[in-house]
């Protein structure tokens, strides 16, 4: 059990990538626009959330000492969710979202931005072609076409701001990443034709991520993770790899040199389908039946948000999250943490009297862990959704 958290840093610190890409094909194109969400005119003025997301965006270009690490996380974080409101994607999954996430997540920006940071946004007294400057001069990004999707360019850009001012500063350069062989067989597969897309991520993909997208690496296929990653990103990392640290044991490839926008697109949208599926609580992640098998118990976030408030003594939650995910992104207070590499070591010094709660940031990673807790005879237990849905879904109390 090497890496289990180190990897889903990834998730939160997206590519600070600025390439210029191609036009999206006419698969991804077809809008479903909400009412709403049609592009205003000109003169009208900006919504709340784009005066609030422009307003952030553009005080953190100019004013980046006025905000702390661990607030520029959050805004990334709760932009997400917001932006997903107007993902031009036709397939993204909107049964289960929340009809009053922007309004939910705008609170949530404008806590952590505080009010005298919000008062300045006010007083800029931004216009509609301050928007319009900004998408024009913003480096094109993730291939959303911002004249025809302008508040989700502007969350899609926004949110890449905010993660090239918490990027780690050295990355793999693509140059130094290893080639990978795709046979013929695959590389002919066009990207255009139903099925392409899961053909072409089992063929390329799989080796690594394995065929249900839960393989060693990071939970690409969970819901919580889709929920907070879009189609463009995806698409941008596909081309360009995820940042990774020099040093990483397993470096992604780019194929943006080896395939097509059609290609790349059409996987994007394969890793997409998969929210369906997750959203089916029939279906269970790789390792969950393993973990109940040895007797992990499962709990909602609601659940150990009431086993928390009452103080059980009996208790330990146990973060075995990174340690820049268990600072930066925060635990819940009062939680024990171990890193999952050290677990093995130090699994002595937790009570085997005491029930363990296991909480990761997605709901996955840890679930080894737990199994391995499990077998070693502790009375282990589980936070099926972890920290995301805890601080980020339902904004439960957490500490940095
Ligand atoms: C050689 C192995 C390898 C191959 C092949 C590979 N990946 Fe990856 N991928 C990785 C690794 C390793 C990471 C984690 C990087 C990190 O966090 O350090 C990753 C990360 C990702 C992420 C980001 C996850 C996050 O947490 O943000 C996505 C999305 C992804 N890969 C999709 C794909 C797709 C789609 C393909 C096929 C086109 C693919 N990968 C092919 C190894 C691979």
């Amino acid at each position: 059990m090497k890496k289990f958290a180190l990897t889903t840093l990834a998730a939160v610190m997206l590519p600070a990538l600025a390439w210029s890409v191609g036009t999206p094909p006419s698969a991804a194109s077809k809008p479903m626009m909400l009412a709403a969400n049609a592009p205003a005119s000109k003169s009208a003025p900006l919504t709340p959330a784009e005066n609030l997301v422009l307003g952030t965006a553009l005080l953190l270009e100019k004013e980046r000492d006025a905000f702390e690490m661990s607030q520029v996380f959050r805004l990334a974080l709760y932009l997400r969710p917001m932006r997903r409101v107007y993902d031009p994607n036709p397939n993204l999954v909107r049964a289960g979202d929340d009809p009053s996430a922007e309004k939910t997540y705008m609170e949530r920006i404008r806590s952590v931005i505080k009010p005298e940071l919000v008062a300045r946004i006010d007083r800029m007294a931004l216009t509609r072609k301050d928007m319009e400057h900004y998408l024009q001069h913003h480096q094109p990004l993730y291939a959303v076409d911002w004249k025809k999707h302008p508040t989700f360019a502007l969350m899609e850009y926004a949110v890449n701001d905010f993660h090239e001012q918490i990027a780690p500063p050295d990355t793999i350069a693509a140059k130094d990443k290893d080639d990978f062989y795709i046979p013929e067989s695959v590389k002919r597969i066009s990207g255009k034709s139903a099925g392409d897309g899961k053909r072409l991520f089992d063929g390329i993909c799989a080796s690594c991520h394995g065929v249900d997208g839960q393989g060693r690496f990071p939970p690409i296929a969970m819901k919580s993770y889709l929920s907070l990653h879009s189609d463009h990103e995806h698409f941008e990392i596909i081309k360009a790899g995820p940042p990774q640290k020099p040093g990483a044991p397993i470096v992604m490839p780019t194929f943006g040199d080896k395939l097509t926008d059609d290609q790349i697109w059409a996987i994007a949208q394969y890793i997409r389908s998969w929210e369906n599926h997750w959203a089916d609580p029939k279906n269970v992640r790789r390792g969950e039946a393993e973990a109940k098998e040895a007797g992990v118990k499962f709990y909602s976030t609601p659940d150990l948000h009431g086993i928390w408030k009452a103080k059980n003594g009996n208790v330990v939650i146990l973060d075995v999250q990174s340690d820049i995910a268990y600072r930066i992104m925060g635990h819940i207070p009062g939680s024990k943490h171990i890193r999952p590499e050290e677990l093995d070591t130090k699994m002595k010094t937790l009570p085997k009297d005491k029930e363990i709660i296991i909480v990761d940031m997605f709901g996955s990673q840890g679930l080894a862990p737990a199994t391995a807790l499990a077998k070693a005879g502790y009375k282990t237990s589980y936070l099926a959704n972890g920290m995301m849905d805890w601080h980020i879904v339902r904004d439960f109390q957490t500490e940095y």
